[in-house]
């Protein structure tokens, strides 16, 4: 299938500011060198493959839930917001606490944000960027005012950690921005997001849901655990980006010279560049933490986000891109006016 997705003719009516970044990642730090002890990989491979050096794993007992409220907790402080202002929670997971309630509405009670309409989304890891957009057209249409948006997984609860292909790709994190209207404000210009389910089967988890539940007969295979065909998602994934920042820009009316900082979804430092090269944007512009927390799918651009806003790397009126691509197939860009 051709990546010339359709572009929305309408910007918002309404500006949309990210008005408050955050992000969380657990204290574990899983090595490289601790992963040749697990599976037959190398340091050289790791490195030279992906960029990856380390990641991060929850603790026992830390979930998805704990991770997304500690840096939904940052965001709203760097917001000036409290929790009783916060009108919605979304978050996007591929790893809920529970199939139900969902993680949105675990975050709640640990927020205490009482007044908060609740939900999750599954778009892996577009996750955050899809959750952008929902959030922007509910503010954009006058419905909510403050919308807390968290990209949060643990993906090393659905690893097969005898799996060299995927076990040394992933990690666990959460990112967060509270989204509110401002008026006469910068804010979000375009979001963008496609999707094809086509290629579902190239990065996806079998088991678990209602068309294949584990039973007794088939919990050996592992059918619970994310499979992937690397060299073909590593295909898509930059076909894709590349299709949805060109399709952002151009509803943006913007070029890319115009932009100041890309932030693209972590999974490889090879498809970062892959990106650079397509979209003719200098490699120094991208901002990248893979080599510290690997790929934490729907935190991965939310977490990269907050380290850049927090770092400085852009201020007030500058623009940047936001762009991911994941299971689904999924895929989005933003461009924001900071
Ligand atoms: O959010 C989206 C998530 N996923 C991705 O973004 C992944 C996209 N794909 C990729 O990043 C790359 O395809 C990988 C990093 C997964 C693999 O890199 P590659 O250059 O495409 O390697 P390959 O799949 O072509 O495999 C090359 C060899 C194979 O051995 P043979 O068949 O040539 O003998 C693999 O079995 O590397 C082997 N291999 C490994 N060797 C050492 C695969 N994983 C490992 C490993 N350590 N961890």
């Amino acid at each position: 299938m051709s990546k010339s997705p359709k572009t929305r003719s309408t910007k918002p009516n309404r500006t949309v500011s990210i008005i408050g970044t955050g992000s969380y990642v657990p204290e574990r730090i899983l090595t490289n060198a601790e992963l040749e002890k697990m599976v037959e990989t190398s340091d050289e491979w790791i490195t030279s493959r992906t960029g990856i050096r380390e990641r991060r794993i929850a603790a026992e007992g830390e979930h998805t839930s704990h991770m997304a409220a500690k840096a939904a907790q940052n965001a709203m402080e760097q917001a000036g917001v409290t929790a009783e202002e916060i009108d919605l929670i979304i978050i996007g997971t591929i790893t809920p606490d529970t199939f139900t309630p969902a993680t949105a509405c675990h975050v709640q009670r640990i927020l205490g944000a009482k007044n908060a309409a609740c939900f999750d989304i599954s778009a892996a890891c577009s996750g955050f960027l899809y959750a952008v957009e929902i959030a922007q057209q509910f503010i954009a249409n006058h419905t909510y005012n403050t919308v807390l948006v968290i990209g949060a997984d643990k993906l090393s609860s659905i690893i097969d950690w005898q799996d060299r292909n995927t076990c040394v790709l992933f990690g666990d994190g959460a990112g967060a921005a509270v989204l509110r209207y401002r008026a006469r404000s910068h804010g979000v210009i375009t979001t963008f997001m496609a999707s094809d389910g086509n290629y579902g089967d190239i990065l996806h988890v079998p088991g678990g849901g209602c068309a294949m539940p584990t039973t007794p007969e088939n919990a050996g295979q592992k059918l619970n655990t994310l499979k992937m065909n690397g060299r073909e998602t590593f295909k898509q994934a930059v076909l894709s980006m590349g299709a949805a920042a060109t399709a952002a820009l151009a509803q943006a009316g913007l070029t890319a010279d115009d932009l100041t900082c890309i932030i693209p979804h972590q999974a490889n430092m090879r498809i970062i560049e892959s990106l650079a090269d397509r979209l003719k944007i200098p490699i120094e512009k991208f901002h990248v933490n893979l080599d510290r927390y690997g790929n934490t799918s729907a935190a991965a651009v939310a977490i990269a986000l907050d380290e850049a806003n927090r770092e400085g790397r852009f201020k007030v009126g500058d623009y940047i891109l936001l762009v991911v691509f994941g299971g689904g197939l999924t895929y989005a860009s933003s461009v924001i006016q900071w």
